[in-house]
């Protein structure tokens, strides 16, 4: 038998990411490769990036640059590029970076396997097509190893949506679903591994319309109280969802649904109608702040997360602080907020710039006022009892930590064995970034 081949995978980007990176690693693992934790000593290191900023891609090639001494000293070493930038920029890559002998684009994972064996024949390999089929479903997961307690999963990809702004459209293609069967028996299969929590994963994941096992559509509730069923599964998270796809099952799921977490993931991007229009995000801030009330009167203590774009093409100091009112209206539990980038082939690259001073002056204005908010939401903890999913030690010995119902980061007292065990916990206090609890038993 010939030595395992060793594997280094780089994950750049959003969780649906992690999750492609899991599966192209088992793929990989029919080829004969074991994952290593450094491209030292890799016959194949692969970078799963990210094109969403440009910040992300350019990071792409000054790793790849890193690699050029491990290749002189390794002939043998394969390097692949996947993910985003791939899709974005295919052939250009391996003309930019001549290391490169592979570049696979997010909708062709499941024919790595054949495109790792034609670099082994001292080929250049390059896929970057939109075929039309569920390729995780050829993408088995192979080896099957034993699992944390928390996994993602996707269940749709791709965007219809074309914010002005947003590569997703292009990287990812079209909005697919996958069917909800295939769904459940990946998730059953998760639970066997050991999972306890499972977030589903899609770029619009409340836009889900998988085939149902009987056929006819489901949508993302119809998903989660199937989910909802499946014994030694104890929670349900989904991310990430457009304003405009929150249907009424979905709202009510939150009220009704034991199982699902009362967090939600809800970007809105701006507080200005002008800029919500210019960007095509097709709601005002008003439909967002009354959609926000009816989830709260469906789940009162549901936490709010969302996303802010600062300096978007032609946003004004007015159109700003319509954006700081929405965040005062809302009052964030957490907040994803970022600097607008340009991106080549979005209309909004083509449009008057807002001065880069500007816009980080805006962006610093706003992570001050959102900071005070994720901290007063989480200082509000204090007192109740919770549910935490252990899963690592904690700061301190003797400690375990894990998330909370909210997703806050809670470290407790706890026997080890516990790890892995969702319990009941009394929060006792605040920190920077995250609550101390005392255990009060199992669930
Ligand atoms: N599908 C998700 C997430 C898309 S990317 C959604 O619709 O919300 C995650 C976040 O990155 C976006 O919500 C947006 O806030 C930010 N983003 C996307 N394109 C950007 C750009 N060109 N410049 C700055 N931020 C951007
Ligand atoms: Fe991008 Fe908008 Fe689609 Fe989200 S909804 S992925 S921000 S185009
Ligand atoms: Fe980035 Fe692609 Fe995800 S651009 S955010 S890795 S969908």
């Amino acid at each position: 038998m010939t030595a395992a081949k060793k594997l280094f995978i780089k994950t750049y980007g959003c969780q649906m990411n992690v999750y492609d990176s899991e599966r192209m690693a088992e793929a990989l693992g029919g080829q004969g490769y074991v994952e290593t934790a450094s491209p030292d000593d890799a016959d194949m290191i692969l970078l799963n990036t990210c094109h969403i900023r440009e910040k992300a891609a350019e990071k792409v090639y000054s790793e790849l640059g890193r690699y050029r001494a491990l290749k002189a000293a390794n002939p043998d070493l394969k390097i692949g590029v996947a993910g985003c930038v791939a899709q974005a920029e295919g052939a250009e890559i391996m003309r930019r970076q001549p290391l490169v002998d592979l570049v696979v684009g997010p909708q062709s994972y499941h024919r790595l396997p054949e495109m790792e064996a034609r670099t082994r024949a001292g080929e250049k390999a390059l896929d970057t097509e939109f075929p039309d089929e569920d390729k995780f479903e050829t993408l088995k997961n192979r080896p099957k190893a034993a699992r944390g307690p928390t996994a993602f999963l996707t269940v749709q990809e791709g965007c219809d949506k074309f914010c002005a702004f947003c590569v997703v459209p292009y990287t990812r293609g079209a909005e697919a679903s996958r069917p909800a069967a295939r769904v459940l028996s990946e998730a059953r299969d998760l639970v066997a591994r050991g999972v306890r929590e499972i977030t589903l994963l899609g770029q619009n994941v409340n836009a889900y319309h998988g085939t149902g096992p009987e056929g006819g559509d489901w949508s993302l509730a119809r998903l989660i109280w199937a989910l909802n069923d499946i014994e030694g599964l104890e929670r349900i998270r989904f991310t990430t969802s457009h304003p405009n796809d929150m249907s009424d099952d979905l709202i009510a799921a939150h009220g009704d649904c034991r199982k699902l977490m009362p967090y939600l993931h809800l970007p809105v991007q701006s507080g200005s109608d002008r800029i919500l229009k210019r960007m095509n995000r097709a709601h005002t801030a008003e439909s967002y702040l009354r959609l926000i009330e009816r989830i709260r009167a469906a789940r009162p203590d549901i936490l709010i997360s969302g996303d802010f774009i600062t300096g978007f093409p032609e946003e004004t100091e007015a159109d700003f602080q319509a954006t700081l009112d929405l965040i005062e209206a809302v009052e964030y539990g957490q907040a994803f907020s970022f600097r607008y980038s340009p991106r080549p082939g979005t209309p909004a690259a083509e449009r008057p710039q807002v001065p880069e001073e500007v816009a980080g002056d805006r962006l610093r204005r706003l992570q001050a006022l959102i900071t005070g908010q994720q901290r007063r939401v989480q200082d509000a903890m204090v007192g109740r009892e919770v549910g935490v999913l252990f899963e690592k030690p904690g700061r301190l010995a003797g400690q375990l930590s894990g998330k909370s119902d909210h997703l806050h980061a809670v470290h407790v007292a706890a026997p080890v064995a516990l790890t892995g065990s969702l319990c009941r916990v009394r929060i006792v206090a605040s920190g920077p970034n995250s609550l101390a609890g005392e255990l009060i038993g199992a669930m």
